[in-house]
């Protein structure tokens, strides 16, 4: 880790605190979808986001039973929304394209899509569907896949004359990564290869997100902003369940930093909910860190 990536790390976490989203926003009406929302982060912004009165939610997630858990409890506390659960498994490209067209067939209109769902793992595996190392799998190109997927349908539902927005949570592991196969031909298969690529678990994450932001960077190129907004979002370190399987200097690592610093889920939430409702088309294309558009 060099000097500026520490510092950036101290200041995000010990100096800044999300900013409290603005009173007097009124979600009333809209339609969201949130991905891997059954815990963590995505659980949170699904509850900020009805706490914001939203109409209709949809809890994207791979199991059908911790998906109906969350979503009996938000539905307590909110009897007036709609919240339905669909199936998502980010494993698999069928279930990615089967999500979108339902989105496509059965919504009238999609006005905040956060797409969340993320994995860090410790060890190295292939998701047998695809061949590809599951954090790329999941981090990159199922999200890759989602959002290009969903881009022209969300398009299509835009009839408010406000855009309808993309919020992809990134990481600040991005700044880290060295992406060390980087000039390796075929580049994708470089991924899947150990002989090729030796696995480094924290290096992966960081370079599954890395990508994705760089695939955003250029994908909005052909976007206009007005129609679809498409930001990303760095939650800042928080205290939920990603780095479970971490363990050895990895896991005391992470332990050590959620111990001295992590944020609560609360406040590491207000900041998906900053970027996918409060900023607007000037956020286009951009990595928000802090409620604020980072360099
Ligand atoms: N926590 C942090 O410090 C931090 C910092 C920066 C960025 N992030 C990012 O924030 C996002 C949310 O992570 P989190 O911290 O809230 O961790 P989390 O509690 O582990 O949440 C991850 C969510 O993704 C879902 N998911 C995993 N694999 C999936 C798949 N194949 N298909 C569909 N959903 C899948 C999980 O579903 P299950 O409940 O079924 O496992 C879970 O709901 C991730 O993208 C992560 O990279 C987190």
């Amino acid at each position: 880790m060099k000097y500026g990536q520490v510092r950036s790390f101290i200041q995000n976490q010990f100096c800044e605190k999300p900013r409290k989203t603005p009173e007097g926003i009124d979600l009333r009406g809209s339609i969201a979808i949130v991905t891997g929302s059954s815990s963590g982060l995505g659980l949170e912004s699904s509850r900020q986001l009805l706490a914001l009165g939203l109409s209709h939610l949809i809890l994207a997630v791979r199991s059908e039973e911790r998906g109906k858990a969350v979503a009996s409890q938000l539905q307590s506390a909110n009897p007036a929304a709609k919240i339905d659960v669909w199936l998502l498994d980010m494993e698999s490209y069928k279930s990615v394209q089967d999500f979108a067209l339902r989105c496509e067939s059965e919504l009238s209109r999609i006005d905040i899509v956060i797409l969340n769902a993320g994995i860090a793992e410790m060890d190295f595996d292939i998701v047998p569907s695809s061949g590809h190392e599951r954090v790329m799998q999941v981090n990159y190109y199922s999200t890759m896949l989602l959002t290009v997927l969903l881009l022209p349908i969300l398009k299509a539902k835009v009839t408010t004359g406000m855009p309808a927005h993309i919020t992809v949570v990134s990481s600040l592991m991005a700044s880290f990564a060295s992406f060390p196969n980087r000039s390796k031909r075929p580049l994708l298969s470089s991924f899947d290869d150990t002989s090729i690529t030796p696995w480094d678990p924290v290096e992966r994450y960081s370079t599954s997100k890395l990508l994705l932001q760089m695939f955003l960077t250029r994908l909005v190129e052909g976007v206009p902003a007005e129609v679809v907004t498409i930001n990303m979002v760095e939650p800042g370190l928080t205290k939920t369940n990603l780095f479970r399987k971490s363990r050895g200097l990895v896991g005391a690592m992470f332990d050590i930093m959620a111990f001295t610093s992590a944020r609560t889920v609360e406040a590491g939430a207000l900041t998906y909910i900053d970027a996918a409702v409060v900023k607007g088309t000037e956020s286009h294309g951009s990595l928000l860190v802090n409620c604020r558009i980072a360099p």
